[in-house]
């Protein structure tokens, strides 16, 4: 797939699934991934099987050129995509970053809506068209498998976009993108869309043409749906459908849509490996801190839970009554396994597995440690306790703040009062607090002892599997100088986790503005 060969050669039904979790999905409010969690989802996108990565944006910083590197470079039997905007700048920064892929590929782009044109690039039609012949020839001196996308094509002129795109594949693009940027499209004009451009484009069935829809009006997943039934043979998606705003076209419903229904779009299937779509949206949601509703197709709590009493006794008569896809099929047996601990080393390694979670030896021996912890103190340790954490020790690293010791006193009638220690790269600080319960208190406390100044934005606790052991994973985000940073924290005690939470967004925060004010009022020391 990495060449203009490879892409029009492969069946003419298979749909190429472009991964843009790391790049569209990053984007959303607030979940910003490290260099580390990159490399994990990347590893687990690989697992999937699916059969792009579009690993990052080179030129917006060095953290994200480090990260699009070294995904390129550990990624295997998968092509690596880097975005570029239509500039010479951008595009050898792409370059740099994909080169060492097996299979590199630079994504390029440029608005093509007059609204664009008009209002943010102050460009004329003609001035477009000239910087996409320029741009894809100029990627194209640097890789043989380079995208070309017009952002808004679905709010662009359609005749202009003819001409676009016809430029761009005859500067050697090998997959057109045609993005509905603002999710303003439907399924009927979408396929509309694509019946032009496939008559109206010469040399047309030399590239690949792809589909990228944004979910404003909930339609990205139907409208993705409908291209492929019109020919589309690439789809942009995301796990969970993570992305700008609402989000883009999931890849769990795109899948198991072509899947389960493919003869209702042109025969279009992909070779996604189906039983890793749950462990991988949980290491999504884990690592970003954006929850999955209950109700979301496929990979929420509830896709295949029967709770009114006719579906019930349904089921157990027959299970296809009510069900039109398998659970296990979908991952949903791996989440859950049991294990204890007596399980053993090659029972966790294991579960590991159909987990679909790949991890290098010394994670393996870490991620193990915090196992047998947990299975002194949980009588049933699952998959879904396990996924969180691998998800939970990714986010622990060096330049982080780590909890040493907590201290909350709470009683009737008065305020709660919290004391903590701190660590970070060998120096520990302490800090004092109260507030309105136990995490108020021990914010306030972690506040004084590390004294970045953050408003808290968000703060969410659940469960990560039922019973009064269970783990309590936190997700928490706060803001600094307008921008959002998360973090999450896993423990037995949802005040705990609370505070590793909180410390977890201070450390992305202290880390992407080193310059971050200090608050007036710390008074702690680094011991
Ligand atoms: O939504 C969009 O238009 C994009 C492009 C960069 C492909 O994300
Ligand atoms: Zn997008």
């Amino acid at each position: 797939m990495s060449d203009r060969e490879s892409n029009v050669g492969i069946d003419q039904n298979r749909v190429i699934v472009f991964d843009t979790t790391l790049r569209d999905g990053e984007q959303s409010p607030g979940a910003t991934l490290t260099t580390d969690e990159k490399l994990q989802v990347a590893d687990a996108l690989v697992a999937l099987k699916v059969d792009v990565i579009e690993a990052g944006f080179p030129a917006a910083s060095p953290g994200d050129f480090e990260a699009v590197r070294e995904i390129a470079r550990r990624s295997k039997g998968v092509t690596v995509a880097g975005l570029a905007r239509a500039n010479g700048k951008d595009i050898e920064r792409a370059a740099m970053a994909v080169r060492d892929a097996e299979h590199p590929r630079i994504h390029t782009f440029i608005a093509t809506s007059d609204i664009h044109l008009n209002h943010k690039l102050h460009m004329t039609r003609d001035e477009v068209l000239d910087r996409v012949r320029t741009s894809v020839a100029l990627a194209r001196s640097f890789v043989s498998d380079v995208e070309f996308s017009c952002e808004d094509a679905t709010r662009s002129d359609w005749d202009y976009l003819v001409q676009v795109f016809q430029a761009a594949i005859e500067a050697g693009a090998t997959t057109i993108n045609v993005p509905d940027t603002v999710g303003y499209t439907t399924p009927t004009e979408y396929v509309a869309l694509m019946e032009h451009l496939k008559t109206n484009v010469e040399r047309i069935d030399e590239a690949v043409i792809s589909v990228h829809c944004h979910n404003d009006l909930g339609m990205a997943t139907a409208n993705t749906l409908a291209a492929v039934g019109a020919g589309a043979r690439q789809v942009e998606v995301t796990i969970n459908g993570i992305g700008e705003r609402a989000g883009n076209t999931a890849l769990e419903e795109v899948v198991m849509a072509l899947q389960t229904r493919g003869e209702r779009f042109g025969g279009g299937y992909t070779e996604v490996e189906t039983t890793r779509l749950v462990p991988v949206s949980r290491l999504v949601s884990g690592l970003t801190g954006l929850q999955v509703q209950v109700n979301k197709a496929i990979v929420g709590a509830n896709a295949f839970a029967h709770e009114a009493g006719i579906h019930q006794d349904g089921m157990l008569k027959e299970r296809t009554t009510y069900e039109i896809m398998n659970p296990q099929d979908v991952g949903w047996e791996g989440t859950r396994l049991v294990l204890g601990k007596h399980s053993g080393r090659a029972g966790f390694r294991n579960a590991l597995k159909e987990l679909g979670l790949v991890l290098d030896e010394s994670r393996v021996q870490d991620v193990y440690e915090r196992f047998l912890e947990l299975a002194d103190r949980k009588k049933h340790v699952t998959g879904a306790d396990i996924a969180a954490l691998v998800a939970d020790e990714v986010a622990g690293e060096d330049g982080s703040y780590e909890l040493v010791r907590w201290n909350a006193a709470i009683g009737t009638g008065g305020a709660a009062t919290a004391s903590v220690v701190v660590r970070k790269d060998g120096g520990e600080r302490s800090g004092d607090g109260d507030g309105n319960g136990p995490v108020d208190a021990l914010f306030a406390a972690i506040d004084a002892a590390v004294g970045l100044e953050n408003e808290l934005e968000y703060y969410h606790v659940e469960a990560v599997t039922p019973g009064e052991d269970a783990q309590g994973q936190v997700h928490v985000r706060v803001r600094a100088g307008g921008q959002l940073y998360t973090g999450h924290g896993l423990a037995t005690d949802i005040v705990e986790a609370s505070a590793k939470a909180y410390l977890a967004a201070l450390s992305h925060l202290e880390q992407e503005r080193p310059d971050t004010v200090l608050m007036g009022s710390s008074t702690s020391r680094w011991s």
